[in-house]
């Protein structure tokens, strides 16, 4: 069983099992695998994406991003648009507000320092300690989710891993191995890769595989059978149930079908209990969309966002769909409702600047803009239906 004092036996065997087994990942092709700029990508997409989404994802954003220059110089709304499905939009203007910083405060040089890389807009203990080690081969920890479960079992760290406590053991875990293994001719890069790794493939969350683990001799939960109780967690946040409406209105002009959309300002998706949380579709095209309060029906809450709060002279017809999904632990029911319009409203279209959160758009460019998830997979069926109709109508 390992102790703190001399790991050298352990990290040989991660390395071994390492060099056999690893993924063949985008990330880890030998000519770029040292590229700052991609492992930045490619940290931040993986933090709250799977690594099969991953794998597309990040080839195709470095083809349109290829540089921070790249980054730095695109719109917003370009940045969204590639991160179109990724969720958690916050990481895009974060990926590109760090590009803007390189560009600026660092000559378009990425810095090596772990602190100034540590200041990069959001990059935090693990995505510095994942660049520092994987792109410029510093002897410096990584500590995700999977690492501290891999951890916690090697050495049968049994408090909860979220409390100071053990965070603070893990830490300071990882950062001996990681030193030991520079120590050993072990490249900091595979040291961490190989914990990662391990984490994936084998010492998995659920069912760990001990009987494949070419660490399992130096695990101190599998010695004492503790592998199935470890890591110890607090009891989930519980989900909470949200019911919010949305409204397909449309006007045509000229044989051009238009569709309102509402563009998310910061702070805007309050929750049932009217406090606001974050800013989970900040930037991004909804159609105009509302929370039902307690006691309210549905139809009486499209009424009131079309009537009092859009001002719009028209009815609700039909409900046309209803899907959910879920937002962190918000379990959403979204019914999307049919307008039709008592006249043609230009009104939001005459305010149509770029500070108006509210305008008119064609088919074609709602394929250019970027939509929470739901949204698209709504809008792409709403508007396919359209396009029928029209056809048909055609046809007749
Ligand atoms: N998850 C987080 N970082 C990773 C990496 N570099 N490779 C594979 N999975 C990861």
């Amino acid at each position: 069983m390992s102790d703190l004092l001399n790991n050298s036996a352990l990290l040989s065997d991660l390395a071994n099992w390492y060099a056999k087994s690893a993924r063949d990942l985008p990330w880890r092709e030998l000519e770029n695998q040292h590229d700052p700029y991609r492992v930045l990508v490619s940290e931040i997409m993986l933090q709250q994406t799977t690594v099969a989404t991953v794998k597309v994802r990040y080839k195709e954003f470095l083809q349109r991003f290829p540089t921070t220059k790249v980054l730095s110089d695109a719109s917003v709304d370009d940045v969204l648009a590639q991160w179109e499905g990724l969720g958690y939009y916050r990481r895009a203007r974060n990926l590109q507000a760090a590009a803007r910083e390189i560009e600026e405060k660092h000559g378009g040089v990425f810095p090596r320092d772990f602190e100034k890389v540590l200041s990069l807009p959001g990059v935090g203990r693990y995505t510095a300690g994942a660049i520092c080690s994987l792109a410029f081969e510093q002897a410096v920890p990584v500590l995700d989710v999977n690492v501290a479960r891999v951890l916690s079992r090697i050495f049968v760290v049994e408090e909860d891993t979220k409390s100071t406590f053990a965070q603070q053991r893990l830490w300071e875990l990882a950062a001996q191995l990681v030193e030991e293994s520079a120590e050993n001719n072990i490249a900091p890069s595979i040291c961490n890769s190989a914990l990662i790794e391990l984490g994936a493939l084998i010492c998995t969350k659920r069912i760990p595989l001990c009987s494949q683990c070419p660490v399992q001799k130096h695990c101190g939960a599998f010695a004492k059978n503790l592998q199935h109780q470890l890591p110890r967690t607090p009891l989930k946040k519980e989900s909470v149930s949200r019911h919010d409406i949305c409204l397909f209105i449309t006007q045509t002009e000229n044989n051009h079908t238009k569709v309102l959309l509402h563009r998310c300002g910061e702070n805007e998706n309050a929750n049932k209990s009217g406090k606001k949380s974050g800013n989970w579709w900040h930037g991004m095209w909804q159609l105009p969309r509302a929370t039902v309060a307690e006691n309210q029906s549905a139809e009486d809450a499209a009424r009131l966002l079309l009537q009092g709060e859009l001002g719009i002279d028209g009815e609700i017809k039909e409900r046309l769909k209803t899907l959910r999904h879920t937002v962190t632990h918000h379990k959403i029911t979204l019914d999307c409702f049919d307008v039709q319009l008592k006249r043609n409203d230009d009104s939001y279209q005459k305010d149509n600047t770029p500070k108006s959160t509210f305008s008119w758009h064609t088919f074609e460019e709602i394929e250019t803009l970027a939509l929470p998830s739901v949204m698209r997979k709504l809008l792409d069926n709403l508007l396919a239906t359209q396009k029928d109709g029209g056809l048909l109508e055609l046809m007749q």
